[in-house]
């Protein structure tokens, strides 16, 4: 299995510290790229871009975001064209998320999920392949919608 980068802000530390011994107890291949810096608080856009950058040069590998709900790391990494990032607070999203989705990034709620729950979605996400077929189509058009302009050339009909 290809490189797991981790992520997290102050309210997700917690839980990235728990699932970044988790990983490395399975042998899986993780870095953790911060924060380093306990419950000390620090801006979570910040470390969805390095966890974003990590995923991006490196083809085949993927991520995981923890802050406190998880919508900030979400919506952040959201943001980069190539990035398919899935809030998941269950099992059944998780696996969704790859198999319809082929998401490339995981996010999790520190203050949201416990770390038994955490560590059973983990290892959903990522043992769930990606079914390919009409779900590579519509993340295909995912792309092309998001390059288009989203002018009117013939006026505003609404
Ligand atoms: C930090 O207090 C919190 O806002 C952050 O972790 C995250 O939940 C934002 O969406």
């Amino acid at each position: 299995m290809e490189t797991i980068f981790l992520g997290c802000d102050h309210a997700g530390f917690s839980l990235k510290q728990n699932i970044l011994a988790f990983l490395t107890n399975m042998s899986v291949q993780v870095r953790d790229l911060g924060s380093d810096h306990g419950d000390a608080s620090v801006n979570y856009p910040e470390y969805a871009h390095k966890v974003v950058r990590a995923v991006l040069a490196n083809p085949g590998s993927r991520g995981i975001l923890i802050c406190g709900t998880g919508l900030g790391m979400s919506m952040a990494a959201n943001r980069f064209p190539g990035i398919r990032a899935a809030l998941c607070q269950e099992i059944y999203t998780a696996r969704m998320s790859r198999l319809h989705n082929d998401a490339n990034l995981l996010v999790m709620g520190g203050r949201i999920v416990g770390p038994g729950l955490a560590q059973e979605i983990v290892l959903t996400w990522l043992t769930t392949p990606f079914e390919g077929g009409r779900h590579q189509q519509r993340l295909e058009l995912i792309e092309t919608l998001s390059n288009q302009s989203l002018e009117y050339p013939e006026g505003d009909p609404t």
